[in-house]
């Protein structure tokens, strides 16, 4: 059996095991790595490896045992620096090394985008003591936003109302950032009307965009997600220009080829730039329900260099995410055929299958369709309250 690409794939939650499915279908071996045995993507990918994302020198050990066609960084926490030696070897990294380095902290994507790109985002700076917080806070003015340069879903992230809020705001984002880099960036808080994901295609064919996803956001993490989000022509062009111009100054020394997830925030017809990941996104999981080619399988077809179609339809649909409330090892989900009762054709469950649950943790989605964006929603949240976690 020979196979069309052997991809390594560094971090194995639920977006990887619903793109190692995709990639296996289109007859790639996948060898799933994480910090944990078990992962999401290693229960359904070809061979397994475990070790710490941050570890060079493991890093460098599994590329050298299994010579990938593909590496693919799918977490934000890995030792770039490797990937950029690996990618002068001589090694494709997905989408490009450059692209894997630039996302990893928040910093350095803002400056290309604001910086080098001239691209519209919310006023910043950043700041490595409490001190230089105060001089940004002034700059950006009341309210701003908080975050440690290298976190993800929301990790050390706080909106911050006036002056007297700065200290436990800065003391907040040091406890809980990744990396030994005390450094924050301070953003003015955008009143958005509301906020998008754009994925974005970048292909051998040229670029190709999926519609807008809307989603709402608590405590750092997605809840739910909607396709198409309703949106100007204008904005949606205005997006999709500023989308295209981020994606394509990533590539430096790799393809750029992937799907990308773009977000934005859009007050009246103004659009800001936020950030993205040069991977599926967490948010773009209703196109599983919503198109033909879900996120994965464009992203698959992407990176082996396959056609993806100019214009990519997508149905009214929602996902609506299923939390764990506690910290267990022995569970069960109860209420799916209850939950999947609702309306039969329109609705789905993936389970992620993690092997222990947290307090918030994201154990599963439920994905809905109906005649509108809206109503899908609904639909989706009606799933997941009858879905529940018996904790044993
Ligand atoms: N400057 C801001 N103004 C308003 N809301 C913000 C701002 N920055 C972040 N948010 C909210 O917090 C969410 C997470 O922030 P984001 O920068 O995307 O971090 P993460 O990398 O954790 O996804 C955003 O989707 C948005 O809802
Ligand atoms: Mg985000």
């Amino acid at each position: 059996m020979s196979y069309i690409a052997t991809i390594l794939l560094l971090g194995s939650g639920e977006l990887g095991r619903e793109f190692t499915i995709s990639a296996k279908r289109l007859g790639a071996r996948v060898i799933a790595c994480d910090a944990y045995d078990d992962a999401p993507a290693m229960q359904v990918a070809d061979a397994r490896e475990v070790f710490a994302m941050l570890d060079g020198a493991a890093l460098r050990a599994a590329v050298e045992k299994h010579r990938p066609d593909l590496i693919i960084p799918e977490i934000e926490a890995i030792r770039t620096e490797v990937l950029g030696e690996l990618e002068q070897e001589g090694f494709a990294i997905v989408p490009s090394a450059r692209a894997a380095q630039l996302t990893m902290n928040r910093d350095a994507i803002r400056d290309l985008a604001a910086g080098e790109l001239g691209l519209v985002t919310s006023r910043y700076r950043y700041a490595m003591s409490l001190d230089e917080v105060r001089a940004a806070a002034e700059f950006t003015g009341f309210p701003c936003v908080i975050k440690p340069v290298m976190s993800s879903s929301g990790k050390g992230q706080s909106k911050v109302d006036g002056a007297e809020g700065l200290a436990a705001a800065w003391d907040y984002a040091v406890a809980n950032m990744r990396g030994d880099r005390a450094r924050v960036i301070v953003e003015q808080f955008v009143a958005f009307d509301y906020e998008i994901t754009l994925l974005t295609v970048r292909h051998a064919g040229g670029i190709s965009f999926c519609p807008p996803i809307g989603h709402r956001q608590e405590r750092g993490d997605y809840r739910e997600s909607w396709q198409p989000a309703a949106m100007s022509a204008a904005a949606l062009a205005a997006a999709q220009d500023m989308a295209a111009r981020v994606v394509t100054a990533l590539q430096g020394e790799g393809r750029g080829w992937g799907l990308y997830g773009v977000e934005f925030f859009v007050r009246g017809e103004e659009v800001i730039f936020s950030e993205l990941s040069p991977r599926p996104h967490d948010t773009g999981m209703v196109t599983l329900a919503s198109q033909a080619l879900s996120e994965f399988d464009l992203h698959a077809r992407a990176i082996l260099g396959l056609p993806v179609p100019d214009t990519i339809p997508a149905q009214p649909a929602a996902s609506a995410v299923i939390l764990a409330d506690r910290d267990a090892s022995r569970f069960t989900f109860e209420g799916l055929g209850e939950a999947l009762a609702l309306a039969p054709g329109d609705v789905e469950v993936r389970l992620f299958g993690k092997p222990v649950t947290r307090p918030y943790r994201r154990m599963g989605v439920a994905l809905a369709r109906a005649r509108d964006a809206h109503s899908a929603v609904d639909l989706a949240k009606a799933v997941t309250a009858r879905l529940c976690i018996i904790y044993h």
